[in-house]
């Protein structure tokens, strides 16, 4: 069984967020499987990766875009270094950019995106067994291949399409629609929502089936999903959660090479010390008190906006009690408010930007996670911070309640119902309490390291879902 993946980004190639890790791990694990062949597609960027590999150019052509005619080459990574085929698909002017997102026209970016793909397999004749659509970007290959001529010969391979985020839907007004290849004009109806040409819910009407990245997130789409949950409630025949697994070869605590102090189970407590007493030391934080940290985008979604407060109340209601690290980068006022309290309260350390090192040591070094996410689809931050021996406080919300349950219920982490500060600094309270009690805490950090979030059991699930 051949299956494509379709996504902007890809660990190590490109990475913003989570997608980057499970399109980076996914096909990797799924190639584990005896008769899978699973390989990714993704856009070309001007990154390190391309540098630091050799690539052959398998397709050289052109697409139409309305009146614009593109180039369209397909790379391929000569080793499959990365346990999978990478083909990169690069238009001068469109997909040769820095990033994944942020800009102006994004819109033509994601559409000569889908289109150089289905352009590149109908040319070479190249028929996978199953498309598999990560988010909006790649949302309107299922309706492509049905409904446009030009890509005929992939009519009725079967489509996934996988949310992994329903905040973001590529929205876009329709007179897009001359920008986009033509197709059966009667269709119309299926790339609309309200109004719009809505990318995301044209993957949930023409997928064979859509997933999301855990089956708590799933639920909650029916009541609130930017403006598609009648759709989603239409649609749910097809709908299945599948929860999220995590490298467990890049993250691993014995070996990653990003940690000044390697550990296992064994010796997790006084490594993990070792680690910590550095990391306090960089960022001018006192190695005794206990190590809340946060990283991620800071975006309301996150519940990055609870930080500035959280970050003052809890240093004051404890009398500088606790120590916060945040890492991270997203909304200014966040950032502003973030650097001046940086500068007022010595048991506060920021850094911002996007530090992949900096991430694994806090993993591995802080004594809590802090995610008071609203919506976290899934979140890998706090299986990461589990692997590591660190103990997630979240929000009991999307993915994050089907991976961490709290000690009350015989769990290994902290929960919390609401975004809001009062809830935040609570739960905060009791994880300060835990970190006094020596053994609890030792306990605690070994309990979280033996959950075992491998991506198996979900790349199997995965596999069932191709072959229904
Ligand atoms: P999302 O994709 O919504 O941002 P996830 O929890 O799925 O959230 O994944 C976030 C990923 O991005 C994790 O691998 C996390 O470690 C990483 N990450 C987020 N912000 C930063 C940052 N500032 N520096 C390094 N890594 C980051
Ligand atoms: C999205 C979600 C996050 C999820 C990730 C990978 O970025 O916000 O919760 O873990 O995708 O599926």
């Amino acid at each position: 069984m051949t299956v494509f993946h379709l996504s902007t980004e890809c660990y190590p190639v490109a990475k913003v967020g989570g997608l980057a890790d499970v399109v980076g791990a996914l096909p990797k694990y799924q190639n584990k499987i005896k008769g899978v062949e699973a390989k990714v597609v993704m856009p070309w960027y001007n990154k390190a990766f391309i540098y630091d590999h050799e690539f052959d150019v398998v397709f050289d052509g052109f697409i139409h875009q309305g009146p614009n005619m593109l180039q369209v080459q397909v790379m391929k990574e000569k080793t499959d270094v990365l346990g999978f085929e990478l083909y990169m698909v690069k238009i001068p002017g469109l997909l040769d950019r820095e990033n994944p997102y942020g800009y102006q026209d994004e819109s033509f970016q994601f559409l000569a995106f889908q289109q150089g793909i289905l352009h590149w397999l109908t040319a070479m004749q190249i028929r996978p067994d199953v498309l598999h659509c990560h988010d909006y970007h790649t949302g309107l290959v299922p309706f492509m291949i049905e409904y446009c001529p030009e890509f005929e010969f992939l009519k009725g391979v079967k489509t996934i399409g996988t949310i992994h985020n329903g905040e973001y839907q590529g929205m876009m007004n329709w007179n897009m629609v001359d920008y986009m290849p033509d197709f059966d004009s009667w269709k119309w109806g299926l790339l609309d929502w309200k109004g719009y040409i809505n990318p995301l819910a044209c993957m949930i009407k023409c997928s064979h089936a859509f997933t999301t990245v855990s089956a708590g997130y799933l639920e909650e789409l029916f009541i609130s999903f930017k403006g598609l949950e009648s759709l989603v409630r239409q649609e749910f025949g097809k709908a299945y959660g599948i929860i999220n697994g995590i490298d467990t070869e890049v993250w691993d605590p014995e070996t990653d090479p990003m940690l000044d102090y390697n550990f296992s189970i064994k010796n997790a407590v006084e490594q993990k010390k070792k680690g910590k007493l550095k990391l306090c030391k960089e960022y001018g934080l006192n190695p005794e008190l206990p190590l809340f940290a946060f990283i991620g985008r800071f975006a309301t979604e996150k519940g990055a906006d609870l930080l500035p407060d959280v970050v003052w109340r809890s240093i004051k209601q404890s009398y500088g009690a606790l120590n916060i690290i945040i890492l991270g980068s997203g909304n200014t006022y966040i950032e502003n408010k973030l650097k001046e309290y940086e500068y007022i309260y010595s048991n506060f350390a920021l850094d911002l930007g996007y530090k992949e090192h900096l991430s694994h040591k806090i993993y591995a070094s802080a004594d809590f996670l802090l995610m008071p996410s609203r919506v976290e689809p899934c979140g890998l931050n706090q299986m990461y911070s589990m692997r590591y021996g660190t103990i997630p406080v979240v929000r009991y919300t999307g993915g994050l309640r089907d991976t961490v349950a709290d000690i009350s219920t015989g769990g290994a982490g902290l929960n919390f119902t609401y975004a809001g500060v009062d809830d935040v600094i609570h739960a905060m309270n009791r994880a300060i309490s835990i970190y006094n009690q020596k053994e609890v805490m030792q306990n605690l950090i070994y309990a979280n390291m033996k959950f075992d979030f491998a991506w198996e059991k979900s790349a199997e699930k995965y596999l069932d879902l191709y072959r229904k």
